[in-house]
C-alpha cells in the first residue's frame, strides 16, 4: 500500500499529526492513493510509525478537514470518492419522450397571469417604481417584511420582522448561515439523508458533516443526542416537515424533544422550513417552540415559484447583525423588484390561490403513482411532491438508476443525500411534481412498475 512509505521525524517542528496529514495529502492530489482506497485502521498507522492512535485520529481527521478522505461509518476512512454523482443544476428539460421524476419544482401549472397582474399592480405607481430601482438596506423595506412575517402568521409560523432578512432563495439563506457562523473543520449535524444543497455548501466551505439516524419521523432523539456528545457541534440543519428526500413529518412531540436536545448542548438549529407551506395544516414549526435557538429558513420557491428567488430567514436577536453583514456583503441587498412582486401576489391571494392548485394537481399525481406502485416500499404524504421508494432487494441502486435512464425515466439516486461518509439508503426519490404532464407521469410510473418487478440477476444468468 503507497501509504507504507509515510515517515514522521520527531524533532521537526512541524506536529507530527500534521507531517502524517500532509503526506496523506501528497499522495491524494498525486494521484498515488486513488479516489475510494481504503486507509489502514488508526492502530495499525500508529504501531507501522510507533505514534499513538490518537496522533493517527488526528491526522486522519485533518486529512478529512481538507476534504480529501471520508470516515465511513462502521467500515473506515477512504479517499474520496471523486466520481461520486455530484448536486448539479441541470436545465429543465421538455423531453417528450423521456419521463422525468428529477426535478424537485412546483408542478408547471400556468402563472403567467398571476405575475402579469402582480407587475399591472406594481406599475401603476411611478414613485413606487422608482423607489424599486435605489439600493436598499440590507434587510429591505419594513413593509415588505411586515408583508411576508403577517403571511406566515397566517399558517402558523410566528416571526420577529425585526429579526426577519430576506435571502435569495433558501439556498442562499443556508449559505449565509454557514458563510457567517461556520469556519473550514467545522462539524455541522444533518439528518442522516439530506439535502444536496447542504452537502455542496459542506464541501465548497470545507465543514464536515455528521449524519444523525432517522426513523418515520425524521431524526431520532437518541441518535441526535449521541451525536451532540460525540461531536459538539454548534449547529443542526433539519427539515422538520416534509423531509426531502424521505418526505417526513415529526409530530409535534418529536419536535420539543429535539428542542430539548439542542437546548441542553447549546446547538443552534437551522429550521429549512420550505415544503411547510404546501400542507394544508402543518405541526407547529420548531422556531415557534424556540425563537432563540432557531434560525428559520423558508422560500417561496415551492408553493410560488422558484423562478422569483425569494426566500427568508429569521434568526435569534444575537445572530441576526452578523447575517445583514454577510448578506450586504455577498450582494448588499435582495432585488427589491422581485420581494415587491412576490408581496403583490401574497396581498392579492393569488399565492393562495396558487397553492391550493398544487395541492390539487400534487392529489391527483400522488393517486395515480400509488395506484400503479403502491405495492412497492414508498413513503409519501399528501401535499408533498416526493415519493421515497426503497428497491426491492434484486436491485443494485446504481444499476435501477441506470436501467430507468435507458428506458426514458430519470429519478434521483439515494446516493445524492448521503453526506460524505454516510451510508446510502438503497432508494430513489420520485418528484411526482416534476413530470410536465399528469400522462408523461402515468407513462413513467407505469415503466418504473415493469422494471421494478424485473430481475437483474436472471437478465445476467439468461
Ligand atoms: C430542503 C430544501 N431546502 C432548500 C432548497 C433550495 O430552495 P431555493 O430554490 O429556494 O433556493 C431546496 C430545493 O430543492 C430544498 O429541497
Amino acid at each position: 500500500m503507497t501509504i507504507e512509505n509515510i515517515t514522521v521525524l520527531k524533532q521537526d517542528p512541524v506536529p507530527i499529526y500534521k507531517q502524517i496529514a500532509d503526506q496523506i495529502s501528497e499522495k491524494i492530489e498525486s494521484g498515488r492513493l486513488e479516489s475510494n482506497e481504503k486507509l489502514p485502521t488508526h492502530r495499525w498507522l500508529a504501531d507501522k510509525l510507533s505514534v499513538t492512535v490518537g496522533t493517527i485520529t488526528r491526522a486522519y481527521a485533518e486529512v478529512e478537514r481538507r476534504g480529501l478522505v471520508e470516515a465511513r461509518v462502521g467500515a473506515g476512512t477512504y479517499v474520496t470518492d471523486n466520481n461520486k454523482p455530484t448536486w448539479l443544476f441541470e436545465e429543465i428539460a421538455d423531453d417528450a419522450s423521456e419521463c422525468n421524476f428529477s426535478y424537485n419544482i412546483p408542478p408547471r401549472l400556468d402563472r403567467s397571469d398571476m405575475l402579469k397582474q402582480a407587475m399591472q399592480r406594481i406599475s401603476q405607481s411611478p414613485q413606487h417604481l422608482n423607489q424599486l430601482m435605489l439600493y436598499q438596506p440590507p434587510a429591505g423595506f419594513d413593509s415588505h417584511r411586515t408583508i411576508v412575517s403577517q403571511w406566515l402568521k397566517e399558517k402558523g409560523v410566528h416571526l420577529d420582522v425585526n429579526r426577519l432578512l430576506f435571502s435569495s432563495g433558501a439556498q442562499h439563506a443556508i449559505q449565509m448561515v454557514l458563510d457567517t457562523f461556520t469556519r473550514p473543520g467545522d462539524t455541522v449535524l444533518v439528518e442522516q439523508y439530506t439535502y444536496p444543497g447542504v452537502i455542496s455548501l459542506a464541501r465548497q466551505n470545507q465543514l464536515t458533516l455528521k449524519g444523525v439516524e432517522m426513523d418515520d419521523e425524521g431524526i431520532t432523539p437518541e441518535s441526535l443526542e449521541v451525536c451532540c456528545n460525540r461531536y459538539s457541534p454548534r449547529f443542526l440543519y433539519l427539515t422538520p416537515t416534509l423531509q426531502n428526500p424521505t418526505t417526513a413529518i415529526m409530530s409535534p412531540q418529536r419536535r420539543q424533544a429535539i428542542v430539548t436536545i439542542c437546548q441542553a448542548h447549546n446547538v443552534y438549529i437551522i429550521e429549512d422550513d420550505i415544503n411547510g407551506l404546501l400542507l394544508d395544516s402543518a405541526p407547529e414549526p420548531l422556531v415557534n417552540l424556540a425563537p432563540d435557538h432557531v434560525i428559520y429558513i423558508g422560500a417561496f420557491s415551492k408553493c410560488l415559484a422558484p423562478g422569483l428567488r425569494v426566500g427568508y430567514l429569521c434568526a435569534p436577536e444575537k445572530l441576526y447583525p452578523p447575517l445583514v453583514v454577510t448578506l450586504q456583503n455577498h450582494s448588499w441587498m435582495i432585488s427589491p423588484l422581485l420581494i415587491a412582486l412576490t408581496c403583490e401576489m401574497l396581498i392579492s391571494g393569488d399565492a393562495e390561490r396558487n397553492i391550493v392548485m398544487i395541492r390539487n394537481e400534487m392529489r391527483q399525481r400522488m393517486a395515480a403513482t400509488t395506484q400503479v406502485l403502491g405495492a412497492f416500499n414508498l413513503r409519501y404524504e399528501q401535499g408533498g411532491f416526493h415519493v421515497w421508494l426503497t428497491l426491492p432487494e434484486q436491485w443494485r441502486l446504481s444499476e435501477f438508476v441506470q436501467k430507468a435512464a435507458e428506458s426514458g425515466v430519470i429519478v434521483k439516486s439515494g446516493e445524492l443525500f448521503a453526506p460524505p461518509g454516510g451510508t446510502v439508503a438503497p432508494a430513489i426519490r420520485l418528484s411526482l411534481s416534476s413530470p410536465q404532464t399528469i400522462e408523461q407521469l402515468n407513462v413513467g410510473v407505469e415503466k418504473l412498475k415493469t422494471l421494478l418487478l424485473s430481475n437483474p440477476i436472471s437478465e445476467f444468468t439468461l
